[in-house]
Parts: C-alpha cells; structure tokens; sequence
C-alpha cells in the first residue's frame, strides 16, 4: 500500500521509520519532511496546512493512508476532507479535533462525563474572570481556549500575576484569537504523566507509557517546551493507573464523543496529574506526543500499519500490540535560544559517528541540507538522539555518549532526560 505522512518534526521522521518497515507498504512519502525523513521516505514540498494541496497529491497519487502527525491539520479538517474521498486518514474529525482545539470544550466534555479534571470557569470578560480568580485565590492556572503553540498556558502564583494573565489574553489579545476566550482552572497538584491510546470510535487501545521533559533546563527549570526529551516506560504510569485512566478518563471520553455524534478516531495523547485523589485530566492532544512518539516507535515489536488501519475502521476490539521490553531514551538537541528566537541555518558534523553507537537511532526534527550538502538546523528542536538498553539508565548513557559525537557548537541539549526514572 501507499502511505503518506503529514509533518516534518521527529515524531514524523519516527513514524516514518517504523511505516518504511512495514512488509504492507511499498511507497512512503512525507510532506514536507526533513533531512532525516528524506532516509526513509521521499518528500514532498507540501506544507502541514496546505490541505487543498494534500488531498489533491493523494488523489494523484493513490495513497491509501495518510497519517497526520500535527494538531493544526487536523483542527483545519484534512481527516474530513480526506474520508470524503475514500481516503483513510488516522487522525480525528475537526470535530473531534476540539478535544485539542478548544479546551473550554473538552473541560464541559468533562462535566457532562463526570471525568476527573480541574474545577473551572469559561470567560470571554475580564471583570467576571479576575471575580472568579479572587473568590478562588491562587496558585491557579489562566489557559486560552485555542491552540497557541503550547504556549496559552500560565501557571500563576498570586492573583495579580493571574490578573495580569487575564489582560494579556483578553485585553491584549497576546495569543490572537486562541486567547479570545479562556478557561481558568483549580491548580493540582501531583506528579505528571502522560497517557496515549489508540480510538477506534469506540474502543481505546493503551499503547506504552513515556514521559515527557518540558521544561528547557536540567532539574525542570526555565521555561517550557514542545519537549526536550523522553523515555519509555514511564515507572509512574504503573498497571493501576493504567486501569484508573482507562476507566475514569479515556473510556468515558470515547463513550461521550460518540454520544455527541463526535466519534474519535486516531491517537488520543491525555496529560495527566496523578493527584492524592487520584489521576486528572490535564489536557487533552489529538496527536501522538512529540519527543514521546520517537521512544514508543522504537519500543514497538508489532507492525504499526494494521493498528492504524484498524483505528481507521473500528475495528481496535481485541487488536493487540507488542512491546519490546528494552527501555527507550530519546535527547531532543535544540538550537542555541530555544525556546525563545534561535539563529536558523548552522552546521551539524558528526551524525554518522553518533548513529554508530550501539542501540541508537537519530530522529531528525528541524534539519534540512545545505548548499554542499551538509545538514544544516533550520528549526527550534533539531535533533532526537533516541537510544535503547535493558534498563532507563543504560539508554540514557547510550543516547548521551551519541550526543557527545555530534559536533554542532549551535545547538544544545539537557543533560538530564530519565533522571526521575533513574
Ligand atoms: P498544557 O499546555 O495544558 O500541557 O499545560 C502546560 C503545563 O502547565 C502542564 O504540563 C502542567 O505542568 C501545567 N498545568 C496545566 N494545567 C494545570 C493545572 N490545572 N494544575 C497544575 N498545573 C497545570
Ligand atoms: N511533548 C509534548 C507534546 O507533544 O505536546
């Protein structure tokens, strides 16, 4: 079969890795893709939100799946647009995609479904907002409603920093149209954790645990992140947890998205706090995680493509899949400023002796091919140094001794990924 993949981050160039390994498919392509994908996959200069364009290639070119790796396309509708041609796309509805796309929509989710989440408050009005945050006190969390690039999330200690949160999404509109309207929402308190499950429409699937390292500096500290690193399993989603959040969290969601005539279909990614009163829902993304999908992808035993199909066509009821027990490390190198402005276009040497480290795969994110054919950093995160071993510990020093061969004065990486599990 033919496949095309949507995005050019490592999450796509790991999706493409596994895909490409598939004895079911014979053509893989990727728009736009990256240097490393180019590996894998054959790219195509197709932006991740230039739907016309997508379905239009997939027409031309007969693909039979599309697998959408960002949020964006699919909040603009290319599942849709896709299925309305007989093409299978994984990855939700527009609709569905609202899960991700407006938070306001996914706490009422919550309400109507008695899901585990924050208590909080809906506000397109600064007076009633700041009313609320003085009666509730703080800390306590400011979100805008709408995508914003991860960013539309302010954690505030007093309630003048939550005041000031509130001005700069409504009054002064920091976040455009995203931050129009807000939710604002009890802080919990807890460890995180992250959750992903394949859904059918009406089954759930759990996949492997992973987490997630937001913050930009060692010991979580400096500003978050798309992420700057991950590892697989994650020893704080344990077996219970993982039959709490199947219950409590992921299944009644599935259940009130069909009821709403919303079914879901693709990967749905919750961010959890594991409180005393036991795990909330944070948020919900209708995507696989990125660094976390690169540490699933190399833990997979089983061939992904039937699994997406499967989710495609509602038919997850008694799927299995396979997990290598080996741990899995990944180390996102970013370029220097990350995640404030960075400088685009400095050379990185060294890749071919860094891949040669035993158990280690490098996930190409943000790169593309210079003039003499060097690969250059054109993007934020660059690079996903992923290794395997039999324990976190033993990954983690294997994906360490492959970043210390990359030679890249331009770029940087924590030094830490794995610490909590080690
Ligand atoms: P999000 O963009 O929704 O993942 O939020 C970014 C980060 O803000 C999360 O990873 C949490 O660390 C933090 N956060 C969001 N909501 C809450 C909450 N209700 N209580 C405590 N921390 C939160
Ligand atoms: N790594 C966090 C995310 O993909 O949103």
């Amino acid at each position: 079969m033919k496949v095309l993949v949507v995005g050019g981050g490592g999450r796509e160039h790991a999706l493409c890795w596994t895909i490409a390994g598939s004895p079911l498919v014979d053509k893989i392509w990727c728009a736009p893709g990256n240097a490393g994908i180019a590996q894998d996959a054959e790219c195509v200069d197709i932006n991740t939100n230039d739907i016309d364009k997508i379905v239009k290639f997939c027409i031309q070119k007969n693909v039979d799946l599309v697998v959408i790796g960002p949020e964006a396309p699919l909040v603009l509708g290319l599942a849709d647009r896709l299925n309305e041609q007989g093409i299978k796309a994984f990855g939700p509805s527009a609709e569905a995609a609202m899960l991700e796309g407006s938070k306001g929509y996914m706490k009422d989710l919550c309400t109507r479904h008695n899901i585990p989440t924050a208590a909080y408050g809906r506000f397109s009005e600064s007076g009633p907002a700041k009313a609320f945050i003085d009666v509730r006190g703080a800390p306590i969390v400011v979100k805008a409603d709408g995508l914003a690039a991860g960013k539309g999330v302010i954690v505030c200690q007093t309630i003048t920093e939550a005041h000031e949160a509130v001005d700069s999404m409504l009054t002064a509109a920091a976040f455009g149209n995203a931050g129009a309207e807000i939710v604002i929402e009890e802080f919990l308190e807890g460890v995180e954790a992250s959750f992903f499950a394949l859904v059918d429409g009406e089954n759930a699937l759990p996949l492997a645990s992973a987490q997630d390292h937001k913050r930009v500096g060692d010991k979580d500290t400096g500003p978050n992140t798309g992420g700057m690193g991950a590892y697989s399993p994650a020893p704080a989603v344990t077996d219970e947890i993982t039959n709490l959040v199947m219950d409590k969290i992921i299944l009644p969601t599935v259940a009130g998205m069909k009821a709403d005539g919303k079914p879901y279909h693709g990967v749905l990614y919750a961010g959890l706090m594991l409180t005393n009163q036991g795990p909330k829902l944070i948020e919900y993304n209708v995507r696989f995680g990125d660094p976390e999908c690169q540490v699933l992808m190399t833990r997979l035993m089983s061939d992904l493509v039937p699994a997406l199909i499967a989710t495609c066509d509602g038919e997850l009821k008694d799927f299995d899949l396979r997990w290598f027990d080996e741990a899995a490390l990944t180390v996102v190198m970013a370029s220097n400023g990350y995640p404030s402005a960075y400088e685009k276009g400095s050379v990185i040497n060294g890749l071919e002796g860094a891949g040669k480290v035993a158990g280690t795969l490098i996930f190409h994110a943000g790169t593309g091919t210079g003039n003499n054919g060097e690969i250059v950093a054109l993007g934020g995160r660059v690079l996903n140094v992923t290794a395997n071993g039999s324990t976190i510990a033993e990954a983690q020093k294997r994906a360490y001794k492959a970043v210390d061969r990359i030679d890249w004065p331009g770029g940087f990486c924590r030094r830490d990924i794995g610490w909590q599990a080690i």
